[in-house]
């Protein structure tokens, strides 16, 4: 049996999504900015999936929805397009973000800063988010921005978005949330929160990879970061990729429709493996579980290397992770839990587990046992954890 448990990092693309997909590949592939009847067949499809988003993000007629090609690019374009028209071009100077975001939001803010935009990376309390109070007490007259993620590439832990979006709302500062986490795992309502911008991504809700998207409130003006034609009202040049906007449409849909019941599932799951490993000695689990997207679980096993552990899981065909698929090929501590404060020893042992609902209960007992072999082969070689077992006489 395979078992994948990288979910946050990118999920299987559901087959009802490919089966949509498909004939976009094959007969209907005409522009859908066309005039002829080519071109209206897709401009059809374009339009449904258009719905789909709106509907499932429960975004207003006046807001846009811009289709990127991934998250990456949405997050790169908030942050270089508040520079471009106001920093730049504007009295402002000051950016805020989360010292835990994602390295598409972290290393752009880096590259901002040799351009001498004023960046405060915002610490996190002991559970990996940031409070509202925080962001309120760093926030001066000339911030443009705060950018801050919805849920915890890592972690899973969700942040008070509803609060910073007031507080932003308050002061007058644009709200940017990276929501790639946080979109098709737990409710994401634009009319209940305030949030000018927010980011997405398919591949992280069983659709493609490759296709993303920037929601902007009352479709205010942020600079293009793609000149070219008049595609998506010349916001986001480049021809549109209609089998994957498609198959974005129709996952996103899915993943949002009888949301309660699946995340009720996926919980129940994520809680079945958690309670089980945390019945070993000298584990942690990172951040309160109510306040986690319900299929997520980052864990530390004090004595065990991370990558010594994802080797052990690999060859009994298990699929995990040692934090975000972009760092995790690096023998590096995970940041966030050193950004929570764990010792350096611990951030080197964290193993991310990421379900997803297409994660079987049989699958989740076939990973419990092979943690507990994995758990009780490295401790035995590990030197560090002989050092802080007790002396038996
Ligand atoms: C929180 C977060 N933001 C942004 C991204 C980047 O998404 P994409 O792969 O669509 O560029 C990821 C992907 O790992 C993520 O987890």
């Amino acid at each position: 049996m395979e078992i994948y448990l990288d979910n946050n990092a990118t999920t299987m693309v559901d087959p009802k999504v490919v089966e949509a997909m498909v004939p976009f590949f094959g007969q209907m592939y005409g522009n859908p900015n066309s005039l002829h009847k080519f071109g209206t067949q897709t401009h059809a499809a374009l339009t449904k999936a258009v719905d789909q988003v709106y509907k499932a993000l429960n975004a207003a007629d006046a807001d846009d929805v811009i289709f990127t090609s991934c998250a990456t690019e949405s997050n790169n374009w908030v942050l270089k397009s508040v520079w471009l028209d106001h920093i730049m071009h504007g009295h402002k100077n000051h950016i805020v973000v989360s010292e835990v975001e994602h390295p598409s939001v972290l290393t752009t803010c880096r590259f901002l800063e040799e351009q001498g935009v004023k960046v405060t990376y915002l610490p996190v309390n002991d559970q990996g988010i940031v409070e509202a109070h925080t962001v309120k007490s760093f926030i001066t007259d000339r911030t443009a921005l705060v950018s801050i993620m919805w849920a915890n590439n890592e972690t899973g832990m969700i942040f008070p978005i509803k609060e910073i979006g007031e507080i932003c709302r308050e002061k007058g500062v644009l709200f940017h949330t990276d929501a790639v986490q946080a979109v098709g795992k737990i409710p994401v309502d634009l009319q209940a929160v305030h949030v000018d911008f927010l980011s997405f991504s398919a591949h992280k809700f069983h659709g493609p990879k490759g296709i993303g998207g920037l929601y902007i409130r009352n479709s205010q003006a942020l600079s293009p970061l793609l000149h070219g034609g008049e595609h998506m009202g010349g916001r986001r040049s480049g021809t549109l990729n209609v089998p994957y906007i498609v198959g974005m449409g129709l996952a996103m849909e899915l993943a949002t429709q009888n949301m309660s019941a699946t995340s009720a599932k996926i919980r129940a799951l994520r809680d079945r493996l958690e309670d089980a490993l945390l019945q070993l000695p000298d584990v942690f689990v990172v951040g309160n579980r109510a306040n986690r997207t319900p299929n997520t679980l980052l864990i530390s096993i004090r004595g065990v290397e991370g990558e010594g552990m994802l080797w052990d899981l690999n060859n009994a065909h298990i699929g995990a992770s040692t934090g975000s698929a972009c760092a995790s090929e690096d023998l590096e501590a995970n940041t966030v839990m050193l950004a929570i404060g764990a010792d350096s020893e611990l951030a080197h042992t964290g193993i991310r587990l990421s379900l997803s609902r297409f994660t079987t209960e049989a699958e989740v007992d076939a990973v419990i046992d092979a943690f507990k072999k994995a758990v009780g082969r490295l401790r035995a070689i590990s030197s560090s954890y002989a050092k802080v077992q007790p002396t038996h006489s």
